[in-house]
């Protein structure tokens, strides 16, 4: 129930804690002059350029925050994704994680990021042949991933092959038109499964299978990858339920990196499939969608359980970092890592067991137990168990964050939607604390003293 005088659109207002004196301000006492700024507050948040009345002279640019990375600094209202990194909770428009992964598909939880509730009967027939209507992608884009290099990254691939989408495409310019925006939605979260086969046939040496719209989504797509000669793919229901699961835990996680880059780029009102390629391309990083290739390659350097204990002990002397483990948000364990942890059992059974388990869970074991881990709330993150699942499916590595990409599509354009439509958004461009030399007059080359570049340039 939402407490009286908090807006009740907002779908987590009854979290926000309210003044027990009715004030909802901040006074502020700047030390420096002794003047007082009493300061609205909304949502248990304060308005960063309120901080600007804050000045010593009347010429001076005012107050700002700085922070690098965003720690704690909010960037758009937004009503798709509720995460409490404290208790562990993660839901999609108020629906909790388990239960979408447990009795969803992923079409249906994408229908929900993007509209916003879940579909009935004839809107899910329908959003499912608009999606099916789009798997299919323009010929010269097989001939544009042919041009690719045999070892070529399918992550690099993909960047690349979304970002020429809007080449194609050039009606999608049109943000502002809502049919327009509608069909670039169907177009990206249709095309991206096909792309990423694509993408992956060409890094195998395979011809390129097209899409067969009979097949469910995760269905269509294994048959893209995996389909030999025979006339039709015989999907197994194991593993397809296990990529749809996957791609729901994968869907949205509010204001991360790659989601970040979705609403900055497509703040500049440029057309979906660039801003999709810079999302895509923030996923790329170790430190974001290429966390769980990380957590498979530390796993096959510790070659072995025995080896766990030396493993965590190097990491604790701060010679690494337990891959898989810490979140910038979760401060507790994962939501999705616990679903994914009980997929690997039905994906094994069909798989044989991946032998990296062990080493994992005794990671794991070990980790959750030691006073390291604990004081700085450390626990198994989303990519911890991933990896040992796309692995047993038969996926080499580098195709990971194409994985996550593809179910993190239905996310990005869902916020980058919401981004365009709130009136309180403009273009992103954040402020710095210039920290560089004051006014210095041009020097002739002949006449500059040789300074040493910093080794780290
Ligand atoms: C995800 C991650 C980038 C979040 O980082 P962050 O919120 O900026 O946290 P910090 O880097 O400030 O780390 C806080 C402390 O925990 C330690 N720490 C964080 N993650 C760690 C890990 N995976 N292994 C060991 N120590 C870790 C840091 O060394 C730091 O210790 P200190 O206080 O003694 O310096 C970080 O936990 C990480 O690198 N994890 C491994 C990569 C990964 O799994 N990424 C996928 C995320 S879904």
């Amino acid at each position: 129930m939402a407490k009286p005088g908090a807006p009740s659109s907002l779908d987590q207002a009854e979290q926000i804690p309210q003044p027990t004196n009715g004030r909802n301000t901040l006074t502020i006492k700047d030390d420096r002059t002794g003047k007082q700024y009493v300061i609205p507050i909304e949502y248990d948040t304060i308005h960063a350029t309120d901080l600007r009345q804050i000045k010593i002279k009347d010429d001076d640019f005012g107050m700002m925050t700085y922070d690098p990375a965003f720690l704690n600094t909010a960037a758009c209202k937004s009503r798709i994704t509720y995460i409490d990194g404290d208790k562990g909770i993660l839901r999609y428009r108020g629906y909790p994680i388990e239960q979408l992964a447990e009795k969803s598909t992923y079409l249906e939880v994408a229908y929900l990021l993007i509209y916003g509730e879940l579909p009935t009967k004839s809107q899910y027939e329908k959003w499912m042949n608009d999606i099916k209507m789009h798997t299919l992608i323009h010929e010269n884009i097989k001939k544009f991933v042919d041009g690719f290099h045999y070892d070529a990254h399918p992550m690099g691939m993909l960047i690349s092959s979304v970002a020429a989408l809007s080449t194609f495409y050039t009606d999608a310019k049109h943000i502002s038109d809502p049919e327009s925006r509608k069909l670039q939605i169907f177009r990206l979260v249709a095309k991206m499964p096909t792309l990423a086969a694509f993408v992956f046939r060409h890094s195998v040496g395979r011809p390129y299978v097209y899409p067969d719209n009979d097949l469910s989504y995760p269905g269509n797509f294994l048959n893209m990858l995996f389909r030999m000669t025979e006339l039709k793919y015989k999907v197994d229901p194991v593993l397809e339920h296990a990529l749809d699961v996957l791609f729901i835990l994968h869907a949205d996680h509010e204001q991360n990196c790659s989601t970040s880059a979705m609403r900055n780029v497509g703040s500049s009102h440029v057309d979906p499939f660039s801003a999709t390629a810079a999302a895509a391309a923030a996923l790329y990083g170790p430190l974001h969608g290429g966390a769980n290739e990380a957590v498979l390659l530390m796993l096959s350097e510790i070659g072995s359980k025995s080896n766990v204990p030396a493993f965590i002990k190097t990491v604790k002397e701060g010679k690494g970092r337990l891959m898989g483990f810490g979140h910038r948000v979760y401060k507790n364990y994962d939501p999705r890592a616990k679903v994914i942890k009980k997929l690997a059992d039905e994906v094994f059974e069909v798989t044989g067991r991946n032998p990296m388990l062990d080493i994992a869970l005794e990671l794991e074991h070990i980790a959750l137990d030691d006073e390291y881990f604990i004081k700085r709330k450390l626990y198994p993150n989303v990519d911890f168990y991933s990896g040992l699942i796309y692995q047993a499916m038969g996926f080499p590595v580098d195709m990971f964050p194409v994985l996550f990409a593809i179910g993190r599509t239905s996310g990005w354009v869902a916020q980058w939607q919401e981004m365009l439509l709130d009136p309180e958004q403009k273009i992103a461009r954040p402020r710095q604390i210039f920290l560089g030399p004051g006014l210095r007059d041009y020097v002739m080359m002949g006449k500059r003293a040789e300074e040493k570049v910093p080794k780290n340039l």
